[in-house]
């Protein structure tokens, strides 16, 4: 099977999802966000903050490319990641499957009500609900979606990706 990129809004679960499912696949777990922080030097709030948000872009970018090297491995994305046509292309190009976790509005909202710190593109609530709404045909773009209820554990719900993995399986 090839690299699986988890895409979705923040709180969706990508990364304590990915970590899961890259356990399950014996595939290796690549957190994006962590790659950038490890890039800077420094959090994401801050990178924002210093650099602005067209540099953090930009080296996201890079570090997408650097994973869709056609690598087993399981990618979370950032939030932001997939709502560029050209990330979207990387992804695709080297192979990759792309996977949405979809879960309800109300389960991101009030998850990122009770942890919006270290969130830069989080406002409020109405201004997170408007930015989700707005990326939501991008995510919509993935080649996977999995709907999720939001109360699974992280192992249920990377359970739920590999049976609609199983589903429609994609070979090499
Ligand atoms: C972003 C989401 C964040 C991180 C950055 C930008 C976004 O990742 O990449 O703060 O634009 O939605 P998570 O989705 O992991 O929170």
């Amino acid at each position: 099977m090839r690299s699986i990129f988890l895409i979705g809004f923040m709180g969706a679960g990508k990364t304590s999802v990915g970590e899961m499912l890259a356990e399950r696949l014996g595939y290796r777990f690549i957190d994006l966000d962590q790659r950038l922080c490890e890039r800077f030097g420094t959090t994401i709030p801050e990178v924002f903050e210093s650099h602005g948000e067209k540099a953090f872009r930009e080296a996201e970018r890079e570090e997408l490319v650097r994973c869709a090297d056609g690598q087993k491995l399981v990618v979370a994305t950032g939030g932001g990641a997939f709502c560029s046509e050209k990330n979207r292309q990387i992804i695709h190009a080297s192979g990759g499957l792309s996977v949405f976790l979809d879960p309800p509005w109300e389960t991101l909202g009030a998850r990122l009500a009770g942890d919006n710190a270290g969130r830069p593109k989080y406002g409020d609530a109405a201004q997170a609900r408007r930015l989700f709404e707005s990326r939501l045909p991008d995510y919509r773009r993935a080649m996977r979606v999995v709907g999720l209820a939001g109360s699974e554990s992280a192992a249920a719900a990377a359970d739920l990706v590999l049976a609609v993995l199983e589903e429609a399986p994609c070979a090499t």
